[in-house]
């Protein structure tokens, strides 16, 4: 190997670390604990367990959470109706909805309802449209980018000039992630399924960030020696030497790309734990807004 691992775990410990302390300064000066509504709605299992360690996390900070689930057959009017509700109370600082929502709900709509001063997942089309321009400030980035960003600069990446690869365009991670490349001065691609020699636009970048769902995807030769690889991915393939049939891998291979890449995150316990740790930040400053000690 000759990549340098970049330590997830550890990096979220640290964002976490500051945040526990913020949630105590602010709980000693107004006696109020930041808190984070989530709302889940049916039973897909993965956004189960997301929502479960996001609301351990919170206990885990000094941090107050207040699930809300709702079955899959929920209406649009039901939703967004527990969306307002939460907008309105004061102990509610951040709102996450957790994504994806069952096919007949109009996702948009449902975003467009979070009120954006509680916007901490960023993905209002307020904070999503300051993101994406010039000299604009959005209230909140969405976690797992900025999450992605924290980790480069941890290991001493250099944005500025530096070619910015990343793979995938959606819009919780590919297009906000280029937008932050964007602002710190990199030139930036945006790579999706059309895009014409996928391994040889990669094989441009200095910082290369895989966000596309396809399972160790990104091999040796689609990276420049020495390029920084963020792995977002995280993809379950069968394993009958695990108990639970299966393993989790990234869009990365990463046994194959850590013997050219300067420095790669693994999966798991790379890119997982920041979105995490960035989700319990936004929360902290909407409550530092929200109670005026900001
Ligand atoms: N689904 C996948 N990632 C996320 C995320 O960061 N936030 C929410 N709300 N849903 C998601």
């Amino acid at each position: 190997m000759t990549a340098a691992l970049i330590d997830g775990t550890a990096i979220a410990a640290k964002v976490k670390a500051q945040v526990a302390e913020g949630a105590k300064a602010l709980f000693e000066k107004t006696g109020k604990r930041p808190g984070l509504a989530t709302v889940l709605v049916g039973e897909n299992t993965a956004s189960q367990a997301y929502v479960k360690s996001k609301r351990k996390a919170c206990a885990d900070l000094g941090m107050e959470s207040f699930g809300n689930e709702l079955p899959k057959t929920a209406t649009q009017e039901e939703v967004e109706g527990l969306v307002e509700k939460l907008n309105a109370d004061p102990n509610v600082h951040g709102i996450l909805v957790q994504l994806p929502l069952p096919d007949h709900l109009n996702e948009e709509r449902v975003l467009n309802a979070v009120g954006i001063d509680k916007d901490v997942d960023g993905f209002h089309p307020v904070n999503i449209g300051r993101l994406s321009m010039k000299g604009r400030k959005p209230l909140f980035v969405p976690c797992t980018p900025a999450g992605c960003i924290v980790l480069l600069e941890e290991v001493g990446a250099t944005f500025k000039g530096a070619n910015a690869v990343v793979l995938g365009r959606s819009n919780i991670v590919g297009l906000p992630a280029a937008m932050l490349l964007l602002h710190r001065d990199c030139t930036v691609t945006i790579c999706h399924s059309r895009t014409k020699d996928l391994p040889a636009v990669c094989r441009e970048a200095d910082i290369l960030i895989a966000a596309v769902g396809r399972a160790e995807m990104v091999k040796r030769d689609w990276v420049k020696p020495g390029a920084f690889v963020i792995d977002v991915g995280i993809n379950r393939v069968d394993d009958s030497t695990k108990k639970s049939g299966y393993r989790l891998v990234g869009d990365v291979d990463f046994d194959d790309v850590k013997e050219v890449a300067g420095a790669i995150t693994p999966v798991p316990g790379g890119v997982g734990p920041m979105t995490i740790a960035m989700l319990m930040k936004n929360t902290l400053r909407a409550a530092e807004a929200a109670l005026g000690v900001l």
